[in-house]
């Protein structure tokens, strides 16, 4: 599997502009409609809440959350038109809240949700969120810098153990028992420069290899931070709850847990029959929630990769309420 949006070892020919990943697949997946009423779960740039409200014009309305204060503030500049206007309305929220947020706002059942996992471009490229190896900044990595314990508390405070188990697993890193060790041994570790140097250090430099040695210890650092799988899991039924029947859910994870995640809900929501040993027949009838749209993942095609390296892992699974 490849690690949540790796970075490119070359600079992002794209600057700091986050673009939007499968845009025309998710767009078309959610099939967004004038008057269309959307759910933007992880706001980021906005750059698919654009899309989104110009293809749902004149009426067509997005609420888009984001657990980053600064997303929402970027995106409330550069969207200014559609707030006046009132078919973009902002909150500054962890998607495990959306359905609080959306009956607060008046705005459920919706016609469509989508969630774009993982961290924006901007925060990957602003040193001072401690996100990325290539930029020197304090360890924090979290999307919500108001709450929440950072990546310098965990990699300095966790039994080595944990750390080696903790970057196994949501890292897929092989090599974790030895940076665990080299972390513990190098402690304190205050700068995302000074963790990648202790991780080149255990796994043996670069070697020729497309992405860093650090990456995918990054990755498990943040995914903890943010608590990213317990996120999702909370966060799923609470859409199907929301959405209108025949309304859709758009998924673009950037991890093999993440997808595992969603594409097992999704199966389980669609089921028709339920396997149950104490049941006489083995099992049990059931009314399926959700029907399946993308029976495998849809992944970008090369032309994006090449346009957008950091959207090589991407995958996008779409349902639809039944
Ligand atoms: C990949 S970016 C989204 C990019 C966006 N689709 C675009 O086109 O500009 C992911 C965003 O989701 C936000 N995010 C991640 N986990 C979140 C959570 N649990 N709740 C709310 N926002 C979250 C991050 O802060 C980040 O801004």
């Amino acid at each position: 599997m490849m690690p949540a949006n790796p970075e490119p070892i070359a600079p992002d020919p794209e600057g700091t502009v986050h673009v939007p990943v499968l845009l025309d697949e998710v767009l078309e997946g959610l099939q967004v409609r004038p008057g269309a009423q959307i759910i933007d779960a992880t706001l980021g740039g906005g750059g698919h809440t654009r899309h989104i409200l110009e293809r749902s014009a004149p009426n067509g309305r997005v609420l888009g959350l984001d657990a980053d204060p600064a997303a929402i503030r970027r995106v409330r500049e550069e969207l200014a038109e559609f707030v006046r206007q009132g078919r973009l309305l902002l909150v500054h929220a962890r998607f495990d809240q959306i359905q609080a947020v959306a009956t607060a706002q008046g705005f459920a059942p919706v016609d469509g949700i989508l969630l774009d996992l993982g961290l924006s471009s901007f925060q990957l490229e602003t040193p001072e969120r401690g996100f990325s190896f290539a930029r020197p900044g304090p360890l924090d990595m979290r999307f919500d810098p108001t709450q929440g314990i950072s990546a310098q508390e965990i990699v300095n405070s966790w039994p080595e153990e944990e750390l080696a188990d903790l970057i196994y697993r949501l890292g897929e890193e092989r090599r974790s028992r030895r940076i665990a060790r080299y972390i513990v041994a190098n402690r304190p570790i205050r700068t995302t420069e000074e963790l990648a140097r202790i991780v080149e250090k255990a796994v043996g430099g670069r070697r020729g290899q497309r992405i860093h040695p650090a990456t995918k210890t990054f990755q498990a650092l943040r995914m903890a931070v943010n608590d990213e799988l317990g996120q999702l899991e909370r966060t799923l039924p609470q859409c199907l709850a929301l959405l209108k029947p025949g309304g859709r859910l758009a998924v673009i994870t950037f991890h093999s847990l993440e997808d595992r995640m969603v594409k097992r809900w999704m199966r389980r929501e669609a089921m028709r029959y339920v396997p149950d040993p104490s049941h006489p027949q083995g099992g049990r009838e059931r009314t399926p929630t959700l029907r399946i749209v993308t029976r495998r993942p849809i992944r970008p095609r090369p032309e994006e990769v090449a346009r957008n390296p950091r959207s090589r892992s991407a995958k996008l699974r779409i349902a639809e309420k039944l």
